[in-house]
Formats: C-alpha cells, sequence, structure tokens
C-alpha cells in the first residue's frame, strides 16, 4: 500500500466518459504521475488475442499470466503501454480488444495481478489513475475519489472522433453496443464491479469542457488536502 502522504486521485466511470483526459490533465497539472489501468487489461487481452486463447477460456487465460509484463514509459507527458517490452498503446485501443477486454477482466486471477502491480506504481509517487475499481478497490483511501458519468450519445461522439484520429472510422453504432456491454459486464461482475465509491464525488461531463472538469478536480483536491 502507498504511504499515507504519497498525494492519489481514483477517477472510475464508465466507457468513454473522459477519465483519461481528465487524470492526465490533473497530473499534469499537479506533478503526478498519470496511469491508465484500462491499459493494463487491454495489453493482457491483446496477449491473450494473439496467443489464440478464448478471452472466456478463463483456465488458459490463468496458465499464460506470467508471461505478461506490463510497463509504461512516461516520456514528453505521454503514456505509452508496453507489453514485455514492445510498444502497444495503438494496438491495445482496437475495436478488437475492446470487444474482449471486459470478459477478460471478469477473471480474479487478472485482477490480483494488476492490481498489485497498480499499488505499487504508487508506492514512492503521487498518482493520478484511472479506471472502474481506483476508488473502491486500488485505492480505498485515496483523499480525492471522482466518478465521472456522460450522456451515452457524448461518449459515442468521444470515441468516434478518438478512433478518428487513429484512422480508424467505426459506425456509432458498433460503438454504442460496445460501450453500453462493456458498461453492463464492467458493473456486473462479481470481482471488483465498477461502482461509485461511497466517498467518491460523482462529475456527469456530459456539459463540462476537459478545462471546466480540471478546474473542479482541482479545487477538489486542494479542499480535500487542507482538511
Ligand atoms: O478504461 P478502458 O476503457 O480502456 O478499460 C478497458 C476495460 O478494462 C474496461 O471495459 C474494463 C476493464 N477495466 C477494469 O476492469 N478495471 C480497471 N481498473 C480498468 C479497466
Amino acid at each position: 500500500m502507498p504511504a499515507a502522504n504519497v498525494p492519489i486521485i481514483a477517477i472510475d466511470g464508465y466507457s468513454s466518459c473522459g477519465k483519461s483526459t481528465l487524470a492526465k490533465a490533473l497530473a499534469n497539472a499537479l506533478d503526478l504521475i498519470y496511469i491508465d489501468s484500462g491499459a493494463m487489461y487491454r495489453a493482457v487481452t491483446l496477449y491473450v488475442l494473439r496467443q489464440g486463447i478464448s478471452p472466456t477460456d478463463q483456465i488458459s487465460v490463468e496458465k499464460i499470466l506470467p508471461r505478461i509484463k506490463i510497463d509504461f514509459s512516461h516520456d514528453h507527458g505521454g503514456n505509452r503501454t508496453l507489453l514485455n517490452g514492445v510498444d502497444v498503446e495503438l494496438a491495445i485501443r482496437s475495436m478488437e480488444v475492446s470487444k474482449s477486454v471486459s470478459p477478460i477482466a471478469t477473471i480474479p486471477m487478472v485482477r490480483r495481478m494488476l492490481v498489485e502491480q497498480q499499488r505499487n506504481m504508487a508506492t514512492h509517487q503521487g498518482v493520478a489513475m484511472d479506471g472502474r475499481d481506483i476508488g473502491t478497490i486500488v485505492f480505498p483511501n485515496a483523499p480525492l475519489k471522482l466518478f465521472l458519468t456522460a450522456d451515452i450519445e457524448v461518449r459515442v461522439t468521444r470515441r468516434v472522433q478518438q478512433l478518428a484520429a487513429q484512422g480508424k472510422h467505426v459506425q456509432r453504432k458498433a460503438i454504442r453496443k460496445n460501450l453500453l456491454t462493456r458498461d453492463y459486464i464492467d458493473a456486473t461482475r462479481s470481482d471488483s464491479p465498477l461502482r461509485k465509491a461511497t466517498d467518491a464525488v460523482l462529475m456527469d461531463n456530459t456539459n463540462l469542457t476537459p478545462h471546466e472538469q480540471k478546474e473542479l478536480a482541482l479545487t477538489l483536491f486542494r479542499t480535500r488536502l487542507t482538511v
């Protein structure tokens, strides 16, 4: 567990609610390390798919876990995900991975392995981490926890734009279906379901700009640290 004086911001919420944009902005503003915990579940998923293993074949997935090493390189303000030393940042954002990641994230052994790594990342440094169980399981004592929601059509638009920026054009219908399916699986799994921690601040950012969200969160962070 991190030391009590290590600043931690836990950001949870539904898929494509702007969690990573906010976490990155807060990390920059407060000189914290930004960690995208979803990227870790995506990297495991990519490895599983590349081995030709079905994401629902729990026993085979568990067997190959010791062969997976995930790191981040935090250069020039960006985060790159490394799978066994190779940059997979682009590959883990594909629709193929998006479709299989939620089943992988239901497997308790996968969660145990990644939660341990996530806690270790905050042993000496302050972090802004986004995911689904950061405020409830990974850092239950985080001084600031945010839970993000947004209108589904706004979320679909954000995802369409994200993929378009990578040169990928996916239909809104397919994206909407993927977001809603992931929300459902993430919120109903028995191990660490997506849930707002009781002490998390709910932020509906449907009508908030990234700048407004950052300012709101910074005000909350400063208030929490001075009480
Ligand atoms: O944040 P993201 O959409 O890249 O996350 C991909 C999936 O990983 C998400 O649908 C559920 C899973 N996940 C999780 O179960 N726990 C986390 N802390 C982060 C992600």
